[in-house]
């Protein structure tokens, strides 16, 4: 019979595993198949225990040699955020698509709306930034692991139920999308402009184009094209179009933007 187990396991046998919910006399009338299933989960649960120390280790390794660095003058101290320039734009992410993920992509999409918040921290001039419609599982996992998020300055990130129209009048909305016709020239004060939080892997194309003529706001989408030859398509995901808006109004220059955000293998450069 193969043996053969997957890395967290391996050098372990049933044979020899004392399980940890039941005795070992329990464990040895079950079916091989079975022992084998709940040898697994139980070593994955011990190793993630151990992973996520290992983890919190490196975080307090990490603040405390900056902390070092800061001491010795080599960094900067933090900028508190009521120090940060800001500009004047404003930024949603819209977060209408729960149903529309599975559990990774949710975690991937909640994971991408935290860099588009260290970003907007860490940028020279930070923006106004709502999260919109936030509900569902991702309510759920912004209250409960990601829960920090209560932490996190409004100078850097609104969370709101509410929808965006219920926020900013309608003529001031674009959203954006890679499927729209339009292609923006600028970034405009006075405009709202709408990011779809979204991870579907083009399992829904136009969904977002969709939305936005349904409620008769505008749209566009970024001048890729006309700056940078890409070896795929022009979607990017949610916190790479935030990070190339920010770059944007930092430098200006779409060229530019584009360049440091977009993975180099994902660049033609035939
Ligand atoms: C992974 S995409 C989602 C694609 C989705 N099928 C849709 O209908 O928008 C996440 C979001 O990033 C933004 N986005 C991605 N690529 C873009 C581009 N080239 N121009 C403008 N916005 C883009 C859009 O707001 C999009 O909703």
């Amino acid at each position: 019979m193969d043996e053969t187990v997957p890395h967290w396991t391996a050098g372990l046998s049933v044979d020899s595993y004392e399980p940890k919910e039941m005795s070992r006399e329990e464990f040895q009338l079950l079916p091989r198949k079975q022992q084998k299933r709940i040898m697994k989960q139980e070593m994955w649960d011990r190793r993630a225990d151990e992973f996520k120390e290992k983890q919190r280790q490196k975080n307090r390794d990490g603040r405390r040699r900056r902390k070092e660095r800061v001491r010795e003058g080599e960094i900067p101290p933090r900028r508190k955020a009521e120090d940060q320039a800001r500009t004047g734009h404003r930024f949603v992410i819209d977060m209408d698509f729960d149903d529309k993920m599975d559990d990774r992509e949710i975690k991937s999409i909640c994971a991408q709306v935290q860099r588009c918040y260290a970003a907007n921290r860490q940028a020279a001039r930070c923006v106004d930034l709502h999260i919109t419609q936030l509900h569902g599982r991702c309510r759920e996992r912004f209250d409960t692991g990601l829960s920090q998020h209560a932490g996190w300055a409004v100078e850097h990130i609104k969370m709101e139920d509410k929808e965006y129209p219920d926020l900013f009048p309608l003529e001031s909305l674009v959203y954006l999308t890679a499927d729209s016709p339009n292609v923006i020239e600028t970034l405009d004060e006075t405009k709202v402009y709408i990011i779809g939080g979204l991870v579907d892997k083009n399992r829904y194309p136009r969904l977002t184009l969709d939305k936005a003529e349904r409620q008769g706001i505008q749209h566009a989408q970024l001048p890729i094209g006309r700056y940078v030859q890409m070896s795929t398509r022009k979607i990017m995901t949610v916190n790479q179009i935030f990070e190339m808006l920010l770059r944007f109004i930092d430098v200006p220059d779409w060229k530019a933007a584009f360049l440091d955000v977009i993975p180099a293998r994902k660049l033609d450069n035939e």
